[in-house]
């Protein structure tokens, strides 16, 4: 990657003093259609937008943000998803570079299986830019623009406290806290997801002492990410394990108070199990505390009604923007600004990244931070469709 900043350092100085009128000419361009020029315009350079799924809404408004962010600057665009398949992405990615696209913006579905097309990339001074889920073991990674994941996984636990009454509504420990023992369950990510990593320790950061001092308690045993895990982020995977857990573990009288769920969709695959074990249909009728992220406008209105707690959002619009802002530096013979150079290291490589904020949604806010700023109107939190 040094090697690879240096030349786009070269590129620009080139441009600056030789070129005087150009517009574009960044690093991916000296292997593209407009090869060695630097001159070439957006309109004559694509880059390749590479998501991981279609089943998880996010993706399609990421995928269909950052495509539109693109075009706006003028570039070409080329979205495709990989049906969480590695197979399927590690060929649209190689087709990518066999047709000498200027940059890349990947969303990995395992973080570790592109390093042949990283090296690739690199060969043709494509850059790359990691698009949410960090790219691990290749230093051929230009750039990461991300969320402050560690954060998520904080706010999952807070959340998680509060509605369980652990803390007050400013998330300090709160003075009526029950007294008796809160039973939780704990859920993760998908493993080979570097996020899933920063999630679980960002949450067990802040519920570690708690279970320490006997506040709260992990009956199944089950408290490593690794026994934690939900393999793909799969809704049914995290259903299934949830039913086995109530299965082994909460069959007699033992109760159940809250669950500590990574993502959207698994928290609507638990509060299934959940449901049809009769724990309660919401909160108030005894549903345990369910935690999420994503926003995800199913989840939401599972939120405005009372049965899913909480959720993590993540404005992806502004995600979009950071990736394409990226682009459009590199090709520009720039670099991106990072702010972060520090917390990501992918095994190769400590990659300057780009965090930006998270904020947690409960019943109480949900109006004013998604409907109030255009994230979804009352309509679709109401039927829970976008
Ligand atoms: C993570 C991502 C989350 C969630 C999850 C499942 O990498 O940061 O926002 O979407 O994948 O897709």
């Amino acid at each position: 990657m040094q090697n690879r900043s240096m030349k786009m350092l070269g590129v620009s100085a080139a441009l600056v003093l030789g070129l005087t009128a150009c517009s574009g000419g960044g690093a991916g361009s000296d292997g593209g259609d407009d090869a060695g020029g630097g001159d070439a315009a957006p309109e004559d350079m694509t880059v390749g937008v590479a998501m991981p799924t279609q089943t998880y809404e996010r993706w399609l408004n990421d995928g269909a943000s950052v495509e539109e962010g693109l075009e706006e600057l003028g570039y070409t665009a080329d979205l495709q998803f990989a049906d969480d398949d590695i197979p399927t992405q590690q060929q649209q990615i190689d087709q990518m570079i066999t047709q000498e696209y200027d940059a890349l913006i990947i969303a990995s579905i395992d973080g570790s299986a592109l390093t042949s097309q990283l090296d690739a990339a690199a060969a043709a001074d494509i850059p790359v830019i990691s698009y949410d889920r960090l790219l691990t073991n290749s230093e051929n990674v230009d750039f990461y623009v991300t969320f402050d994941n560690f954060a998520v996984g904080q706010e999952q636990a807070n959340a998680l406290l509060y509605g369980l009454g652990v803390f007050d509504e400013n998330f300090e420990e709160a003075d009526d806290a029950p007294e008796e023992t809160l039973n939780v369950e704990l859920f993760a990510g998908s493993l080979d997801d570097n996020n899933a990593r920063f999630f679980w320790d960002g949450a067990m950061d802040v519920l570690e002492p708690y279970i320490e001092d006997g506040t709260l308690a992990v009956p199944s045993g089950q408290t490593t990410i690794e026994q934690a895990a939900t393999q793909r982020w799969e809704q049914e995977t995290a259903q299934e394990r949830m039913e086995n857990l109530l299965t082994s573990d909460y069959a007699g009288d033992e109760e159940l108070h809250g669950v500590l769920s990574p993502a959207d969709p698994l928290s609507r695959g638990i509060i299934n199990a959940l449901r049809s074990d009769g724990m309660g249909d919401t909160i108030e009728d005894g549903l345990p505390i369910v935690t999420g992220q994503d926003a995800e406008i199913a989840s939401v209105s599972l939120i405005a009604e009372g049965v899913q707690h909480s959720t993590i959002f993540k404005d992806t619009r502004n995600l979009a923007d950071e990736a394409v802002s990226a682009a459009d530096a590199f090709l520009n013979g720039e670099e991106p600004e990072a702010n972060d150079t520090e917390s990501y290291d992918n095994g190769s490589a400590v990659i300057p990244s780009y965090l930006l904020p998270v904020e947690m949604i409960l019943e109480e806010n949900y109006e004013e931070i998604l409907v109030e700023s255009d994230f979804y109107t009352e309509e679709q939190v109401e039927s829970g469709q976008q």
